[in-house]
């Protein structure tokens, strides 16, 4: 078959298709009962069925149609494969909230090409809304363009974060909140990793900051946020990483990278 499809795009497609698929399935077995299958590095670091059901679905899915790729989940499967490309997936990003049925969850599914994000897609599966971006070719919801909101002043940003897991870590989190909570409108906790940064891209929050997120969390919500007009970032000039990812309006990058590097949010 010809096709004029670039290959960021055609992958974007794949992962879309397959992302939708892993949506309807998590939508439907949320229908019945949820329980914890398990907990991975503490207590409150839990795991369900479905979450490993999404994640096989997924890879299965991919590699039926691209044998030959690599293919990362949070749930373990780290398949190395040949082509240079990678899929990094999270089968459910915020998988808390999806115990409590609390509306909003996602999958995420980045497409790295020789290490570098090309394409990416959130699907925040209740809602049915889809965001996509492929590198230079802009960001979407439900085939929209979006851009991040205009927002300059720290006082007026609403600012959305995350908590991890390791108990001497959320401490240094709180203390960090706290350092900010009197200087911006607001804070939220969403509970998705991957959504914050959609919601920095469509601008529904002025900022993201998270410490601790992996690769399944920020691989395609990082991406979109860029595409959209976002700063995006790690602490004093480095990428984004498990350390620190920062989204913000380009205006806010700087001033907010600023008040949180004061806090010294590595401490633990
Ligand atoms: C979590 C969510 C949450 C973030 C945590 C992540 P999971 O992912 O993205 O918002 O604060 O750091 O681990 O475990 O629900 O896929
Ligand atoms: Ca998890
Ligand atoms: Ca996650
Ligand atoms: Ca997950």
């Amino acid at each position: 078959v010809r096709t004029s499809m670039s290959f960021p795009d055609q992958l974007l497609k794949l992962a879309v298709e397959v992302a939708e698929e892993a949506a309807r399935l998590i939508v439907e077995r949320r229908r019945g009962q949820i329980t914890v299958a398990d907990t991975k590095s503490t207590i409150t670091d839990v795991v369900t069925a479905v979450d490993r059901e999404s994640e096989e679905l997924i890879r299965a899915r991919v590699l039926a149609a691209r044998p030959d790729d690599s293919f990362l989940g949070e749930e373990g499967d780290d398949v190395n494969g040949t082509s240079g490309v990678r899929w990094v997936v999270d089968p459910i990003d915020g998988t808390v909230n999806y115990l409590y049925d609390l509306p909003t969850y996602a999958v995420s599914i980045a497409v790295e090409v020789d290490g570098e994000t090309v394409a990416g897609v959130v699907v925040d599966a209740p809602k049915g809304e889809v965001f996509t971006a492929t590198k230079g070719g802009g960001a979407f919801v439900d085939g929209k363009p979006i851009r991040v909101s205009g927002e300059t002043e720290l006082a007026k940003a609403l600012v959305g974060t995350g908590f991890g897991y390791d108990p001497a870590r959320r401490q240094v989190q709180a203390e960090v909140v706290q350092q900010l909570i009197t200087k911006v409108r607001d804070i939220r906790r969403i509970g998705v990793g991957a959504i914050d940064l959609c919601y920095v891209a469509c601008g529904r929050l002025d900022v993201v900051y998270e410490r601790g997120l992996n690769p399944w969390d920020y691989g395609a919500g990082a991406l979109i946020a860029a595409e959209a007009g976002a700063a995006v970032g790690g602490l004093n000039g480095a990428p984004v990483s498990p350390e620190m990812s920062i989204a913000a309006t380009p205006a806010l990058f700087d001033p907010f990278h600023d008040l949180i590097a004061a806090a010294n949010p590595l401490r633990a």
